[in-house]
């Protein structure tokens, strides 16, 4: 099975859409509860990302008998240092977005965290993909 949600930037009441879709298919394959959590915990993060950092995306959720594979694909000005991104409290989020609640530097840290594969892809000035998979 296939999923797929637009994700438009600078929506922020749209983000959690996707995770939330996904964690009622994941329910109704009766996943174990600790592993959706994980899996919804990532996808949101992810979802907050592209709303927050780029000009708009794509996620795409693919399920198979051993798990989920996402991956998220925007358009945007790319992470010019990944290693530097993935560290615990970094963020460029704007004062709008940080005053929003946002913008805390841990999402990349939780989606490492909470995801058994990640791949993160991305180029300075064209976008970043971001692509994850979770065992069931
Ligand atoms: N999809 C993305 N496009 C561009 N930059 C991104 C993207 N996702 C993350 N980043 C960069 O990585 C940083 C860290 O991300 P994250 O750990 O989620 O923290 P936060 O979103 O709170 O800033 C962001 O501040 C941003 O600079
Ligand atoms: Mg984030």
């Amino acid at each position: 099975m296939n999923l797929e949600f637009d994700i438009v930037s600078g929506d922020f009441s749209m983000a959690g859409r996707a995770s939330s879709q996904i964690k009622k298919v994941l329910k109704q394959l009766q996943v174990e509860p600790k592993v959706i959590k994980r899996i919804v915990v990532a996808i949101y993060e992810a979802e907050v990302n592209v709303v927050a950092h780029s000009l708009g995306g794509k996620l795409t959720a693919l399920f198979d008998e051993k798990g989920i594979e996402i991956e998220l694909k925007d358009n945007g000005p790319g992470i010019a240092d990944i290693d530097l991104a993935m560290q615990t409290g970094y963020s460029t989020a704007s004062k709008q977005v940080r005053n929003m609640g946002f913008g805390a530097g841990m999402g990349l840290p939780n989606i490492k965290k909470n995801t058994d594969e990640l791949a993160i892809k991305s180029k300075v000035g064209v976008g970043t993909t971001l692509t994850f998979r979770n065992y069931f």
